[in-house]
This record gives structure tokens, C-alpha cells and sequence, in this order.
């Protein structure tokens, strides 16, 4: 680590100028003047010796080959640079060719020492690249360096030279809470090609939760309606019961094609079901397994708890193609029992689980850090711990120190959703660029723990520290947030800590930079929800005045998103009613965006306006009035409605992370309300995409005279590429 930190210096001093833009950064050594023109590059070569080679060695049971590899690197470089670099299997590298090819397996080394397949080399030269994995695996993080490099390169020209580069730690990713807070199958999956980019091999997923019970103020009957959820959906008759929220699951199919997608991108998905604790759901199943007073607990000593806890994880565990799954074991506290009863039942609970998994599958195990061996939690040395919580155990002294593996969650890089008393919601940059306690504040790294007290972290070559997850939770459950609100609470921050993550060397001062260099062209996903556009007006209807030609209505922004319309429009403008509905070829608008139209309600009839993938906007439901986002399931009304009868022009406008409605008389702002049932009443912000793909299509009945979206975001400088203009240019 700290000889890593020396030759970047010394490197950067070289005598033939720039190395790499790259997040995490490469420590490149410039060998020759010059540079390679990246657009001189006309295809990807892949060894024939390694085409069908995969890697063994990484967390997934469904590692790529080497040429699936190369083939979604073309079609990165297709997305984001635009170019054509068909995929050939050859013998040796080519002129202007890209050539991945797999090298010595031992000469790429973690921050303990130890190879680690995820390691490659990049070799640039006047003829071509050359990236040499110490797996397939590693030879794909190779291509997130050069796709980096190229796109944060104007005139994309490569450096002469080399460089050689691992990770550090094999764990770096994130968690989410999907328990608390559905989220479509699909957001999860561009997701991982968001951390992708960024060389993030991990995505957690917590499976199973409940919202807080409190317990003080919450009777049984309280206890058995309130918020849980388990995400999976399966028809086996073992588990029916356990899921009531079947629009809400995954299917074995969803989270088949889930787990296939992200590992096509080098990451795994690391499955987690929780028990016995925040097991709300289970108990709701089977309530006659819980613990008194407070029913989210499990009876462990219940003759039926652990054989429920087997039958979920028997049917579910031929899902998962990660080797470690992860059996939650998170805060099994009790108001009144006390702990030195329920430590010795959750070792209990720890190993016949694990042992159960390790048998049937030959899976290892995980489990959150709550109960420390000098409380009694004993469990057995190959389940690791995901520490996160400082006054639960201490990582270095109960865990590491007692022969466990422990993977670093410290809740300094928690996330909650929206809004907490002690979390945040964003990662803190300031803790990444500076909690090391041992070098005056030098930059995290996975074996810090504390940053304050030295004694507490681990060096950071110790080989029992497997790497760092950051965990976003959603203790205030489904309505406190929007699905993509998710990515926004990570968005600024996931690539400074991915570098940490990884062991680079980025400082802050070079993070905005290349932030704003990068960030818009992670392929593989489009979670800004940014739509191309010559212009700033990306989309303009005009119903009163243009003319619909066999059902096609035309777009007068210059890009074309003509609309398909089964409703008829007048001079007055297009007639919605029920049975009708305009359809644009466009689904969902990001932050920041002003969509104006000109409204005229003829009815009282509640419905639609306008529906898109992330959002919809309703005049009034069947109990209210009121004009209302919808996200998912969750409505957020404004105390304001259309009048029937009258014209209003409207703007919907995202932006930043709030949301507003304007008629002319100042902005009315859409919010929620969060809450746990009575406690903790927060009024806050809440950033809903623009629903673009339907108008109408429900029992709303009126007339629209106009439709104009526009872009809102500050463009870049004069002749950059402004980010929408992206796919475009
Ligand atoms: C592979 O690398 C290791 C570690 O650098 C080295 O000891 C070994 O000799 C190399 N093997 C070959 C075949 O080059
Ligand atoms: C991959 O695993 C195999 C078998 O355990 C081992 O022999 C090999 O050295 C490992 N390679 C790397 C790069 O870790
Ligand atoms: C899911 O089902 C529930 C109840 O069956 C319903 O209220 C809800 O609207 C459905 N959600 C979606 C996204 O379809
Ligand atoms: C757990 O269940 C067992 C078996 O039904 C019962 O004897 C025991 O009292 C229960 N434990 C608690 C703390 O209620
Ligand atoms: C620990 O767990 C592993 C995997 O299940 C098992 O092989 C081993 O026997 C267990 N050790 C003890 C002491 O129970
Ligand atoms: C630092 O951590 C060590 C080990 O946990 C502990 O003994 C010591 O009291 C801590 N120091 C302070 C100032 O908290
Ligand atoms: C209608 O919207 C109001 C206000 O947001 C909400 O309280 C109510 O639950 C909604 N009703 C239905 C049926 O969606
Ligand atoms: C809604 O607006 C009306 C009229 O301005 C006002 O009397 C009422 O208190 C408002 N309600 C809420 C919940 O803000
Ligand atoms: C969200 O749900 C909580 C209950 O968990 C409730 O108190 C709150 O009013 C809801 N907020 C909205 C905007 O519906
Ligand atoms: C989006 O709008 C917010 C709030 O008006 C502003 O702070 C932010 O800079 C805008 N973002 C862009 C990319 O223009």
C-alpha cells in the first residue's frame, strides 16, 4: 500500500507527461513520447488460446468468458464513443487492434499479498493495446480503464506505456435495503453497470425486512400488519405464505437474469435473507415462531424456527450463483431477555444455519457483526462478519483479533434513505478523502474502522480483512423515497469510494474533475434518465395547431419523438378521454427538467395525465382531489387541483432533489411526509422523474393544447459535449 502511494508520486513526474484519467486511478508508467489515437483503433482481438477461458477464483458461480467479455466491451465502446470495433478470436496482437489475452496468475497481488485474479496489465504502444488479465476478470477491469480513458479524453489519444494494477481488496461494492423499499428488478440491474465502471465487484442485497417496530408503542395486532417484506416470489408450497407482495418480488427467473447481467459485468449479487432478527415477515408467515413483545424476533428455541429458517434457504438456495450467501443475524436484541440468553441462542441459530448452507450447497456464510465472542457469540470461524455497528463489536479486537474474516460496513458510510437522525444521505466525501487516523487524516481505506483511534483499524495489508460494502437502508419503508432517489444518495460519491475501495490514489482536488469527465458515460445504464437532444428543448407538441397524420403526431423539437395518438384533436388541442391515449416514443425524464403544458379538465373524472416508467401524474385518485406524482406504489399530493372547465398553464419542474408544480403563482412543491406510523413525522423533499410515455389512457377527461419538455441541466463549456447531448454527437 503506502510503496503504491510512493511510485505514484514518482510517476508523476515523468519525463513524457500524462498517465491514465481513470477512477479508481492506474499508477501508468509513460515508457515514449507520443500518443496513440484512440479512434485509430479498429477491433477487439481476443486470444484464442483463453476465448472460452473463464475465472475461478471470483465470488460468482457464473464468471464470463473471456470473449463474452470482449463482446460487451464492444458494445460499450459502441454506446459511448460511437465506434464500431467488431469482436475477432486471433493468435497474437494485431495492428490497430485492441488484444486481451491472459497472463502469469501469480504476479497480480492484493493489498495482503496474496494473487488475485482480478489483476491485469495495460500495455499501449504505437500499434495497439494490449490488455493482459490475470483472469478474464481481471482482463474486463482492464477495459473499464481504457473505456475511461478514452472517453475522458477529448481527442482520445492514449499515453505510450504501461501499467500494472489489482485490487486491493476482493469485496468493494455496496448494499441495498430492498426489504423496506421495492425496487424494480431492472434498476438493480443498471446498477451494477453503474459500479461497474468504477471496477465495484459486489452488490449486496438485502432481501428481507420490516420496518422499526416499536415495540412501546405497538400492540401485537399493531405488530402483525405493520411493513414487511421478502422479495423473492416462489411457487414451491414450503414457502407459500411467506411473500404476500407477489408485484413486488423477484421471480427465479428475474433474479436469474439479474445475477447473469451483473456478473456479464464482473459483479456478483450477494444475496442476503434475514434472520433472527428483523424477521418481521417470517413471523407474520408463521407467528407462532416469534418471541413474545417483540414479534420481529424469532423464537430460536421454537421446534419450528430453524426448520422454517432451512426451508426458506433449502428452496431459495439453488438461486444464487455467488459462493457466499448471507444469513443476516443483525441485532437480536430484546427488551427484556437478556443477551447473554439470546447470544447463546443466535450461535446456535449462526451455526445450524451455516452448517445447513455450507452442506447443501457448498456455499460460506455471512453474517452482520452483533453478537462480539466476549458476549458469547462464539460462532463458527468460517462464517465471516460484516461489521457496521462500533458499539455491537469491536472488528479488530472481537473479530479479526479471534481468527474471523470481517468484512468492513462501518455505518460512517451508512446511507438512509431521505432522511435519519444520526445517517446521512449521501456518501461523505469528507470521510473518504480523510479518515485515516494514522497519517493525520489520510484517505479510507477497508481496514479502517475508526477514525479516530488507531488501535481500533487493522493495517491495511491484514488478510483477514476482506474489503468494504457501503449499505444504504430504508428504515422509513417504501414511501419515503423513489426508486432512483437510491442511485442519486450514491451517485456523487460511488467513485471516490470505489478508488478507496480499490487502493488508488485519487485526492480530492483531482476527484471533481474527472467526476464530471466520467460519470455521464457509464454504459450499460442510463439511471440520470437522460434522453438525447440536439437542443435544450428535447420534446414539443403542439395539439392546437399541428396536424395528426394517420395517428401520428410530430414532434417540433428537431429530434423527431413523434407521438402516437388514438384520440382526436380539435383547434382546441388533443381530446383526452377514456379509451384514448397519446404514446411518445420516450418514457422518463431526469433531473433537471421543466415539462409545461396547457390543461383543460372537462370532468370531475379522476385518472392519468401523463405515465411514464418512473413516475405518473394524476388528476386527483378515488379519494382525493388533488393534483399528484405517483412513484410506484407511493402519491404525493399538492394541496392544489386543476380547475374544470379552465385553461391552466402548467410546468412540472425536477429540480435537484425537489419537485414542483407552477401555475403562475409561485411553486407549489410535492413532498412526503415520512414517518413510522404515528412517530417521527418529517415533511421533506422528493425528486420525481417527468412521466413522458402516455397522456391519458385512463378515466381523466380534457382537452391539451401543448406539450414541451426541456432540459434544464447547465450544459459544458462552448463546443464540449453537454451530457445530454451524449448519444447524439
Ligand atoms: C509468475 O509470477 C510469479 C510472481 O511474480 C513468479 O514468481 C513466476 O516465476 C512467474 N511465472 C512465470 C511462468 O513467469
Ligand atoms: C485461483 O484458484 C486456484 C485454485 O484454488 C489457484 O490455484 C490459483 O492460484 C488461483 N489464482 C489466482 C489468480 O488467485
Ligand atoms: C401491487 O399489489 C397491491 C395489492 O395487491 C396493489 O395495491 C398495488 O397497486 C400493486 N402494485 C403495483 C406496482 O402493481
Ligand atoms: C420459545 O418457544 C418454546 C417452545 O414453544 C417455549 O417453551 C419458550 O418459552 C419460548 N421462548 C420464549 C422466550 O418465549
Ligand atoms: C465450521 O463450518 C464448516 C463449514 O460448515 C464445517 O466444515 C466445520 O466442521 C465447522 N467447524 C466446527 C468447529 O463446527
Ligand atoms: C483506542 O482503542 C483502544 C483499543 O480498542 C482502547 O484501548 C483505547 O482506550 C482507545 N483510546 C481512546 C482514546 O479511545
Ligand atoms: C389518493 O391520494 C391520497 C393523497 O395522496 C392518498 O392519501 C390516498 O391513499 C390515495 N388513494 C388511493 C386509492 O390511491
Ligand atoms: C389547502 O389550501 C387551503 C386553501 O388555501 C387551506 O385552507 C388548507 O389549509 C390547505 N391544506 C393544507 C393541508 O395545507
Ligand atoms: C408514508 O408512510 C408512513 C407510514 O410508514 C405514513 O406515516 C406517512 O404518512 C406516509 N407518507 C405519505 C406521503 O403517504
Ligand atoms: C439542477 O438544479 C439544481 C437546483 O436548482 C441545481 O442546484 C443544480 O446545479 C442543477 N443541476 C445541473 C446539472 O444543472
Amino acid at each position: 500500500m503506502h510503496s503504491v502511494v510512493f511510485l505514484t508520486l514518482l510517476q508523476a513526474t515523468t519525463a513524457f507527461g500524462q498517465g491514465l484519467r481513470t477512477i479508481p486511478t492506474v499508477d501508468f508508467t509513460v515508457e515514449l513520447p507520443g500518443s496513440l489515437r484512440g479512434s485509430s483503433l479498429s477491433k477487439i482481438l481476443v486470444d484464442s488460446k483463453f476465448a472460452e477461458t473463464t475465472d475461478e477464483n471470483g465470488s460468482t458461480l457464473i464468471p464470463p468468458t473471456l470473449e463474452e467479455f470482449a463482446a460487451t466491451f464492444s458494445g460499450d465502446i459502441a454506446e459511448v464513443l460511437g465506434w464500431d470495433l467488431p469482436v475477432e478470436v486471433g493468435e497474437s496482437a494485431g495492428e490497430a487492434a485492441i488484444f486481451l489475452t491472459l497472463g502469469n496468475s501469480s504476479e497480480y497481488l492484493d493489498a495482503a499479498g496474496r494473487p488475485t485474479s482480478e489483476g491485469y496489465s495495460i500495455e499501449t504502444s504505437n500499434s495497439g493495446v494490449t490488455i493482459t488479465g490475470a483472469s478474464p476478470l481481471g482482463v474486463w477491469w482492464g477495459t473499464r480503464t481504457l473505456l475511461q480513458h478514452l472517453v475522458a479524453t477529448e481527442d482520445h489519444a492514449l499515453p505510450l506505456g504501461r501499467a500494472s494494477d489489482a485490487p486491493g481488496w476482493g469485496t468493494r461494492g455496496l448494499m441495498l435495503d430492498v426489504g423496506r423499499h421495492y425496487y424494480p428488478i431492472e434498476f438493480l440491474e443498471e446498477m451494477c453497470a453503474y459500479m461497474s465502471f468504477y471496477k465495484q465487484n459486489t452488490f449486496h442485497v438485502h432481501l428481507s425486512d420490516n420496518l422499526w417496530n416499536n415495540v412501546r408503542l405497538y400492540d401485537y395486532e399493531h405488530q402483525m400488519q405493520l411493513y414487511s417484506a421478502f422479495r423473492l416470489w416462489s411457487d414451491d408450497p414450503g414457502v407459500a405464505g411467506l411473500n404476500k407482495r407477489h408485484n413486488e418480488s423477484y421471480t427465479r427467473d428475474q433474479f436469474d437474469w439479474l445475477q447473469a447481467r451483473c456478473a456479464a459485468r464482473g459483479v456478483t449479487i450477494l444475496p442476503e435473507i434475514e434472520a433472527p432478527g428483523h424477521a418481521l415477515v417470517i413471523s407474520q408467515w408463521k407467528p407462532e415462531i416469534a418471541l413474545p413483545t417483540d414479534i420481529s424476533l424469532l423464537n430460536i428455541s421454537h421446534p419450528e424456527t430453524i426448520p422454517t429458517i432451512k426451508t426458506i434457504w433449502k428452496t431459495f438456495l439453488p438461486w444464487f450463483h455467488s459462493k457466499v450467501v448471507h444469513m443476516g443475524a443483525d441485532e437480536y436484541r430484546h427488551p427484556t431477555l437478556p443477551d447473554e440468553f439470546l447470544a447463546e441462542e443466535y450461535t446456535r441459530f449462526v451455526e445450524e444455519i451455516n452448517s445447513f448452507i455450507t452442506e447443501t450447497s457448498g456455499k460460506t456464510t455471512r453474517i452482520w457483526g452483533t453478537f462480539a465472542p466476549r458476549e458469547g457469540g462464539t460462532t463458527n470461524k468460517s462464517v465471516s462478519v460484516q461489521h457496521w455497528a462500533p458499539w455491537e463489536a469491536n472488528p479488530m479486537w472481537d473479530f479479526i483479533n479471534n481468527g474471523y474474516d470481517v468484512l468492513n460496513s462501518g455505518d460512517r458510510m451508512y446511507i438512509v434513505g431521505k432522511w435519519s437522525e444520526p445517517y446521512p444521505q449521501e456518501l461523505n466525501l469528507d470521510f473518504i478523502f480523510g479518515a485515516d487516523p494514522s497519517n493525520g487524516r489520510g484517505p479510507f481505506n477497508p481496514a479502517i474502522f475508526d477514525q479516530n483511534n488507531v488501535s481500533n483499524n487493522a493495517p491495511p495489508n491484514h488478510p483477514s480483512v476482506l474489503g468494504h460494502i457501503a449499505a444504504q437502508w430504508n428504515d422509513f419503508g417504501p414511501n419515503a423515497t423513489t426508486v432512483l432517489e437510491a442511485y442519486y444518495q450514491w451517485k456523487g460519491g460511488l467513485p471516490a469510494l470505489s478508488d478507496k475501495q480499490w487502493g488508488g490514489s485519487l485526492t480530492r482536488q483531482e476527484y471533481a474533475g474527472l467526476y464530471a469527465e466520467l460519470q455521464p458515460y457509464a454504459p450499460g445504464q442510463n439511471l440520470d434518465r437522460r434522453i438525447p437532444s440536439k437542443g435544450s428543448t428535447i420534446l414539443e407538441y403542439d395539439f392546437a395547431t399541428g396536424r395528426l397524420c394517420g395517428g401520428t403526431f410530430e414532434d417540433t423539437s428537431g429530434n423527431g419523438y413523434h407521438a402516437k395518438s388514438s384520440c382526436a384533436n380539435s383547434n382546441e388541442g388533443m381530446i383526452i378521454e377514456p379509451g384514448c391515449q397519446v404514446t411518445t416514443p420516450l418514457e422518463s425524464k431526469g433531473r433537471n427538467y421543466t415539462l409545461e403544458f396547457t390543461i383543460k379538465p372537462v370532468s370531475n373524472n379522476k385518472g392519468p395525465i401523463l405515465t411514464g416508467k418512473d413516475s405518473a401524474l394524476w388528476f386527483g385518485n378515488g379519494t382525493s382531489d388533488a393534483v399528484m406524482l405517483f412513484s410506484g406504489d407511493s402519491a404525493y399530493a399538492l394541496n392544489y387541483t386543476f380547475p374544470v372547465g379552465e385553461w391552466t398553464e402548467a410546468s412540472l419542474i425536477g429540480a435537484g432533489r425537489q419537485t414542483f408544480l407552477d401555475v403562475g403563482e409561485g411553486r407549489m412543491e410535492f413532498q412526503t411526509i415520512l414517518g413510522w406510523e404515528g412517530d417521527k413525522n418529517v415533511w421533506t423533499y422528493i425528486g420525481i422523474e417527468a412521466p413522458l410515455k402516455t397522456i391519458g389512457g385512463g378515466e381523466f377527461m380534457g382537452v391539451i393544447k401543448g406539450l414541451r419538455l426541456t432540459d434544464d441541466n447547465q450544459q459544458k463549456r462552448n463546443g464540449e459535449r453537454g451530457v445530454d447531448q451524449l448519444i447524439l454527437a
